[in-house]
């Protein structure tokens, strides 16, 4: 097959449609890792980066010429939209709630604006970067936090290991924990509509922590919104990516969410994954971010492996497990990216 650019490369892999050879990029690709991104923070604190136009697209386009990404996610956070909501958010450096949220007043009291005019911002960043990737034929990534992980933390106030105080609300006060789904699934719903309109090619959704449930509870108190995302997110316009982290326990469900790929982590083997999920789903994933500390023939190894693995699915598109880690020596990530791009070379 002729090259394909790196634009009609991800979307074809999201729809299952053939291509040259599978694309690649990195969640968190722009961070701590890289000096070029260590230098804009050290001017501004995190909540700053977000809101600033100028430097939030210089930190998301920092992949592409650092590194070779062949996608571009905008720069910013799951708890960005948050605030907007009238709930106080600081960073330290995981998001700090200022009042955990833990009555049926306040989740009451739970704004859903226009995200258009509560976050202008990460749609003026969204254009800027679509606009500058035009000429490169780079796809632009939107995302948003699922309704689950970001309810974990506005009730818990904090990350936390086993976010117990959330997850007894789920047995003691479950009225009160849907009335919270509820509400951030509509704010999620018109804020990723509303990157989709700025010009994102595809979303998605990180649900960090819905692997901590059995796969019975997670029937129940995740997937109902992953189902009304999928429905309501226009989908024709932009393929939804699904990452549940620690997922494997609940693959079935994700790949029946409506999510056009399904990006997992490490804890499951991509060939097990293709066949359990058939041709319902692309998959996105899955090497440990550690191996990227590993020497680079190693890694390219593991792409190549990883690559192999996943051919029986529909689509794959090359990435971590989970979230580039700020130890991450440089070297690996460009040794993965070039490892991802030369397996066209080879076909
Ligand atoms: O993927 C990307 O490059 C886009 C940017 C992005 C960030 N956070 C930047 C960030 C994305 C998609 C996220 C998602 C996010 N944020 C998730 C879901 C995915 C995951 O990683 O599990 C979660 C749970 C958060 C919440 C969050 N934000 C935490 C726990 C932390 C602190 C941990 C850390 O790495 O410092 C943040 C802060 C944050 N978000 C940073 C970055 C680059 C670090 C900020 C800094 O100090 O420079």
């Amino acid at each position: 097959m002729s090259e394909l650019d790196p634009t009609e490369r991800l979307l074809r892999s999201c729809r299952g449609e053939p291509v040259d050879r599978p694309p690649v990029w990195l969640m968190r690709q722009a961070g701590r890792y890289l000096p070029a991104y260590r230098r804009v923070r050290e001017q501004v604190t995190f909540l700053e980066l977000c809101r600033d136009v100028d430097r939030a697209v210089e930190v998301s386009l920092q992949p592409i010429d650092e590194v070779g990404s062949e996608a571009v996610i905008f720069f910013s956070d799951i708890f960005t939209p948050i605030p907007g909501m009238g709930v106080e958010v600081d960073f330290a450096p995981g998001p700090v709630m200022a009042e955990p949220i833990r009555t049926a007043a306040q989740v009451e009291a739970l704004r859903v604006p226009d995200p258009r005019e509560s976050v202008p911002y990460v749609f003026e960043i969204q254009r800027t970067l679509r606009r500058e990737l035009a000429s490169r034929e780079i796809p632009l990534l939107g995302f948003a936090g699922a309704p689950f992980t970001l309810a974990a933390y506005l009730v818990e106030g904090s990350g936390s290991r086993h976010f117990g105080t959330w997850k007894r609300m789920l047995w003691q006060e479950p009225e009160l924990a849907r009335a919270l789904l509820a509400r951030l699934t509509e704010m999620t719903v018109g804020y990723l509509n509303a990157q989709i309109e700025a010009g994102a090619h595809a979303v998605q959704l990180f649900d960090t922590w819905a692997g901590m449930l059995s796969p019975a509870e997670y029937r129940e108190w995740v997937q109902p919104s992953h189902r009304e995302i999928a429905a309501k997110v226009d989908r024709s316009a932009a393929p939804l990516i699904l990452y549940v982290n620690d997922g494997a326990h609940v693959l079935e469900e994700a790949a029946e969410s409506g999510a056009d790929v399904v990006s997992l982590d490490w804890r499951i083997d991509l060939a097990e994954a293709a066949r359990r999920v058939g041709s319902r789903v692309s998959l996105q994933g899955n090497l440990d971010p550690c191996a990227l500390a590993a020497p680079p023939e190693t890694i390219a190894k593991l792409v190549a492996d990883l690559a192999r693995d996943a051919a029986p699915a529909r689509g794959h598109i090359l990435n971590l497990g989970h979230g580039c880690l700020p130890e991450t020596p440089v070297e690996g990530v460009r040794a993965f990216i070039a490892a991802a791009k030369g397996l066209g070379a080879s076909a």
